[in-house]
């Protein structure tokens, strides 16, 4: 179906100029606003439109602990064998219940945060927080809200939409039984229509287990995603198949569109579908209006657009993610009945053999790093605003793509990354062809497959059983796998992350190879397998501690040079080298960009996280940061450490570290010179130097010019505190965060690296504290209480507007009666009017 020209569409009384369009809704006025300040913008991979309604089900939620083994203490559910015997008998989701001593909160909400640490080794990998089978009292929370259906919307189809939860989800409406869903990273939803009362109150109440856990990683409990009340007409667009795809030739490209309407009425119609294709401008570039066909109720139509040209088009690349917009619309005898927004960028990526990765056509390295989701103060339950900040400190770093281990990530993130231009490995939490893990697989792949920043799909990680001993199965289990994401996305290659020689099992099914660490196997492979492309889909494992800068034992803490890995990891220098220096190789993903909880390597109890980040919980960075953005970023970089503050050890040896990508530096203790040191590539340059206090300088020159100097001074003891927050002006929507750095300084405004101050907060105005951490792996203070220990030198405030217009108000004072006193600091952080995104009531 060839397309048609802008003056059908606009004639075709359906079409309007999306900015006109956009800009009556909202969402568009948001949109509007968002493209020219970078930041959260739309609700995930699709927006909806007129008369497509998607409301944000998010605020006013009731709260409250049930119990995994005693009926009595979790609403009486599973007294009897008979607890789902008869619709509509479950009074607490009825008028009349009594929750008014509930908490109330708003989601995204992770109960794991807030819970204390248990010295329990089985908790271990979970970062100590008290969920599981032997903890009934916390691992079973209840969430309830009402909500008001209007009179207008019978006869329209009304879903729940979860975003994901944590672990094992019961949902119940109106004293109805409506389903329940046991993925913890995948999206799920529920038709409610026959369930609601129009015109009415309605009541919704979910139960969510953590009792059973998926990783060997913190994964927090609760609804920690978005929760979404969706209304359409009864004939609709089904979800997630509105599908673009684009060809490149030459300076051209052709965009193929698909659809799948739905019509859940009782007539048939007779739908025709309307593409309109507006570029980052909003501007109308092109369209397509289909033939009509006839669809019979209870049934779905393909409807196909292929072969729409665009001229000229603006590629998305890590440079520039130029990203366009299709609205998808049903329209029957000229009224729209549904529509969509699909955001898609245009690209190509290709994985070669011999010459690695190419975006455009062009080679990159991928320069990557894999994460997990949480975050200090927050847990899991990250406010989208947030998604943006970690990729920002991660593209501060130089580093171009992020693998979402071990699971589907929330859609934030990955519209973060094709907002920002951030690569990704998307990866689904369980390598199984069982039905349970191709449904997880196949709403990771169609819920995300118009996503430009995706480069690769993975069916899973490091299964030793597949790899091994079941290496038969593997292989088959693996080809089911990597055939639906073909079946789903033609246009992506499929890898898992495989820990060993990659020589059978899962393997042979994959498009990609990905080797887990064991830096002996690619080249050998690569010999063996000249047409297989490679990269590193797991690296480094590399352990440290911010700002700590020997490795002690007893403190569990890991020396910030790069000098520690686990037995089956590397340092940053060993596996960046090595991926660097081989063109076939198309680079790869360290372990991790953020540090994160559980699994506490390289020690236990009371270590309550890991130490594998490249930047800290709250991503402060750690030293190597800049060993990876002196050789992925473009910028000179000298970079500079330990710090200068060690009393107490004059005359000691002290190990003085550089990382830069200049030609040399030269190195000075209180102006005199200690010598210069050509920079090896990929490489740093080190001295030893006798502690004496005062000045350590580094003079960074390249072709025979000084560009770059740092400095670290031994500082005086902190008497001050400072606060600076990443944005002075957030949105009134309730949702927006401003993330505030706390500091130590001495009488002349230094920071003090090593200051451990516990400093307390008070935010008041239209805000509220979010969380607090610091990067500590070791401290088990709260997240939740307004204070915290400075770890060396830093603290992290997390703040949270309110939906109503003014300013937060935030004041950093010192606790306790212990130590000097510090002058206390204060910050106003302006909260604005916005048109809040449409929430349900
Ligand atoms: C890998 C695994 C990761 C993490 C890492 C720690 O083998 O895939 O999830 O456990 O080791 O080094």
């Amino acid at each position: 179906m060839a397309g048609v020209s802008r003056r059908d569409l606009l004639s075709s009384g359906l079409a309007f100029s999306v900015s006109s369009l956009v800009a009556r809704s909202a969402w568009g006025r948001q949109a509007m606003r968002l493209a020219a300040a970078p930041g959260p913008g739309t609700d995930g991979a699709s927006a909806a439109i007129a008369p497509r309604q998607r409301l944000l089900f998010d605020f006013d939620w009731k709260f409250q602990f049930g119990h995994g083994t005693d009926p009595a203490r979790d609403l009486g559910l599973g007294s009897g064998q008979g607890d789902f015997a008869k619709t509509g008998d479950f009074k607490f989701a009825k008028a009349g219940f009594d929750d008014s001593k509930w908490r109330t909160l708003s989601l995204p909400h992770d109960w794991a945060v807030e819970l204390p640490f248990v010295r329990d080794e089985a908790l271990n990998s979970h970062g100590f927080k008290p969920l599981g089978r032997r903890y009934p009292e916390t691992s079973v929370g209840w969430y309830r809200r009402e909500f008001e259906i209007p009179a207008s919307d019978l006869g329209r189809r009304i879903t729940v939409e979860f975003d994901g939860a944590f672990r094992s989800v019961l949902v119940f409406v109106n004293g109805c039984f409506i389903g329940r869903n046991d993925h913890g990273y995948t999206p799920f939803r529920f038709d409610l229509t026959d369930f609601l009362a129009y015109g009415a109150k309605n009541y919704i109440v979910v139960r969510v287990d953590a009792s059973f856990g998926d990783g060997w990683f913190y994964e927090g409990a609760g609804i920690y995603r978005h929760v979404w009340l969706t209304k359409t007409d009864v004939l609709h667009l089904a979800k997630w198949e509105s599908v673009v795809r684009s060809e490149i030739s030459g300076r051209d490209a052709t965009l193929n569109l698909g659809t799948v309407v739905m019509n859940e009425g009782i007539e048939p119609e007779n739908a025709r579908v309307l593409w309109q294709i507006f570029d980052s401008d909003r501007g109308l570039i092109c369209g397509n209006i289909s033939q009509p066909q006839i669809i019979e109720p209870q049934s779905s139509v393909n409807f196909i657009a292929n072969g729409l040209k665009l001229n000229n088009p603006k590629l998305w690349s890590v440079e520039l993610p130029t990203l366009y917009t299709a609205e998808v619309s049903i329209e029957v005898g000229g009224k729209r009945s549904d529509a969509e927004l699909v955001q898609f960028g245009i690209r190509t990526a290709h994985f070669d053999a011999d010459k690695g990765f190419f975006l455009n056509g062009k080679p990159l390295k991928i320069q990557g790093t894999c994460n997990h989701q949480d975050h200090a103060g927050v847990g899991a339950a990250l406010p989208d605003r947030l998604q943006w900040f970690r990729l920002g400190v991660l593209r501060e770093m130089g580093s171009n793509a992020v693998r979402t281990s071990h699971n589907m990530p929330t859609p934030e993130w990955v519209e973060a990354c094709d907002r920002m231009g951030m690569m990704m490995m998307c990866e689904t939490r369980q390598m199984s062809s069982s039905p349970e893990g191709m449904a997880q697989l196949e709403a990771m792949v169609k819920c995300y497959r118009n996503s430009p920043s995706i480069i690769l799909w993975s069916v899973g990680n490091e299964e030793w059983q597949l790899q091994n001993e079941m290496a038969e199965e593997g292989a088959k289990i693996a080809a089911t796998m990597v055939r639906r994401c073909h079946e789903l996305d033609p246009t992506r290659v499929v890898s898992a992350a495989v820990n060993g020689p990659n020589d059978m099992g899962v393997s042979a099914a994959l498009d990609i190879i990905g080797f887990n660490y064991k830096l002996q196997y690619p080249d050998d492979f690569h010999k063996k397998n000249p047409q297989r492309p490679i990269y590193g889909s797991e690296t480094a494992s590399a352990v440290s501690t911010r700002g700590v800068y020997s490795t002690d034992k007893l403190r569990n803490t890991v020396s910030a040079y790069d000098v520690n890995n686990p037995g089956w990891g590397e340092q940053a220098e060993e596996w960046w080298k090595f991926y660097a220096t081989r063109e076939w190789a198309a680079g790869g993903f360290a372990w991790t960009g953020f540090d994160y909880r559980g699994e506490p390597t390289p020690y236990g109890w009371p270590s309550v996280n890991s130490q594998f980040g490249i930047v800290d919980m709250c991503g402060f960075p750690k030293d190597t940061f800049y060993y990876y953005k002196a050789w992925w970023g473009k910028e000179p970089v000298l970079h500079l450490f330990p710090h200068w503050n060690f009393a107490g050890r004059e005359g000691d040896e002290i190990p003085v570290w550089v990382h830069s990508n200049l030609d040399q530096v030269e190195l000075l203790l209180n102006g005199k010179s200690l010598g210069i040191q050509k920079v090896p590539r990929l490489g740093h340059v080190e001295w030893k130097v006798k502690y004496e206090p005062g000045v350590i300088e580094a003079r960074g020159s390249k072709d025979g010019k000084l560009v770059l100097t740092g400095k670290r001074e031994t500082t005086g003891p902190a008497v001050a505190i400072r606060l600076t927050a990443d944005r002075m002006e957030l949105n009134a929507d309730g949702r927006d965060v401003a993330m505030v750095t706390v500091e130590a300084l001495d009488k002349e405004g230094r920071t003090v690296p090593t200051a451990s101050n516990l400093i307390g907060f008070k935010v008041a105005g239209e805000g509220a504290l979010l969380g607090v951490g610091n990067g500590d792996p070791n401290c088990q203070e709260s997240d939740k209480e307004p204070k915290r220990s400075l770890f060396n030198g830093l603290a992290q405030l997390i703040v949270q507007s309110t939906r109503k217009a003014g300013e937060i108000h935030i004041e950093a004072v010192k606790e306790g009666r212990d130590g000097p006193e510090l002058t206390p600091a204060r910050l106003v952080i302006v909260i604005r009017k916005v048109d809040l995104q449409p929430a349900a009531g």
